[in-house]
C-alpha cells in the first residue's frame, strides 16, 4: 500500500504487545505533539505479552493510525496454532510464547482477527522526496529478526529489491539505525515491552522534515508501567514478562545475535540521524 507524500513529522512505534497502558501513554504523546493519525505508524505486534488484547486493538483502531501487520495479526487472523514469530521448538521464547498466544487467542475477537487479516504487509510513503519502505520482519518475510548486526549487505539487497532509501522494519523489539550503501535500515523498537537494557522504559521514532534533510530521532516512552503489570497478574499470565515490564530486561535471550546479547542491561544510546 502507497501513502504518498506524508505531512512531517512522522510518528512510528513498534510492537504494542496488549500494553494498553504504554498505547495509550503513545497516542497521547501523538496528540499532544499534534502529529494526527494519518501521520503515525505501527509496524505490527498489537497482541502479545500482555494481558489487554482487545483493549489495545479496540484503541488503535479508534485512534486510526496506520499499521503494518505483524506475524502476531498474521497467525492470530488465520487461527494458526503459534504466534508464528519462528522460535526453535523447545527454546525458552517458544515455550513463553505458548501461553500469551493462547490467552490472546481465546481473547481477540473473529471480527478483530478478520480486520488484522486485512492489513497491509508493507506499506510505502514519501516525505521530502525521500522513499520509506516500512514492513515487520523483511521484504521477504515477516518474521525475519533484522537486527543493528545483521550483515548490512543483507539490508542493502532488501533496499534494492523495493527502490527504498529507508526501510523502516519492526519485529525484534530493538531500536537501531544501521547505514548501508543504499541507505538507512531503521527500527523504531517497540512500545510494548522494554529494549532489554536495564530500564523499563520503551521507545518510538520520530521522523521530523528540516530544510538540510530528514531528521530521525528515537525516543524513550515511560508510562504507567505498574498498571500493566497489574493486569497482568490478574490474567495470571507471563510472570516472566511482567518482571521484564519492571526491570528492563529479557527473559530470554534465544533471539539475540551475540552483539545484541553483550548489551544486555547497557544503557541504550542513539543518537538522531540527519537522512540528506
Ligand atoms: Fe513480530
Amino acid at each position: 500500500m502507497d501513502l504518498g507524500e506524508l505531512n512531517g513529522p512522522v510518528l512510528v512505534f513498534g510492537g504494542p504487545y496488549s500494553n494498553l497502558s504504554a498505547t495509550r501513554e503513545m497516542k497521547r504523546i501523538a496528540e499532544q505533539q499534534g502529529i494526527p493519525a494519518a501521520s503515525v505508524i505501527c509496524t505490527g505486534d498489537l497482541v502479545a505479552y500482555c494481558a489487554d488484547p482487545t483493549e489495545t486493538v479496540s484503541l488503535i483502531r479508534e485512534w486510526g493510525c496506520h499499521v503494518v501487520m505483524g506475524n502476531c495479526e498474521e497467525s492470530l487472523a488465520a487461527s494458526a496454532p503459534d504466534c508464528g514469530c519462528g522460535f526453535d521448538e523447545g527454546s525458552a521464547c517458544s515455550l513463553l510464547s505458548v501461553q500469551w498466544y493462547a490467552y490472546a487467542n481465546n481473547r481477540v475477537s473473529p471480527e478483530q482477527k478478520f480486520w488484522m487479516g486485512g492489513l497491509p504487509r508493507q506499506l510505502r510513503f514519501s516525505l521530502s522526496g525521500r522513499q520509506f519502505h516500512v514492513l515487520h520482519g523483511s521484504v521477504t518475510s515477516i518474521n525475519d529478526f533484522i537486527f543493528a548486526s545483521t550483515d548490512h549487505g543483507y539490508k542493502a539487497k532488501q533496499q534494492q529489491s523495493v527502490s527504498a532509501e529507508v526501510i523502516i522494519g519492526g519485529h525484534s523489539g530493538l531500536p537501531f539505525v544501521s547505514e548501508t550503501t543504499e541507505g538507512y535500515w531503521l527500527n523504531a523498537g517497540v512500545i510494548g515491552m522494554p529494549a532489554n537494557d536495564g530500564t523499563s522504559d520503551c521507545w518510538y521514532m520520530l521522523l521530523e522534515p528540516q530544510a538540510e534533510g530528514i531528521k530521525a530521532s528515537w525516543h524513550r516512552l515511560t508510562y504507567a508501567v505498574n498498571e500493566t503489570v497489574e493486569s497482568m497478574k490478574k490474567a495470571e499470565i507471563s510472570a516472566a514478562y511482567a518482571t521484564c515490564l519492571q526491570n528492563g530486561l529479557w527473559p530470554s535471550l534465544d533471539i539475540l545475535p551475540e552483539q545484541e546479547k553483550r548489551q544486555t542491561g547497557k544503557a541504550i544510546e542513539l543518537r538522531p540521524i540527519l537522512i540528506r
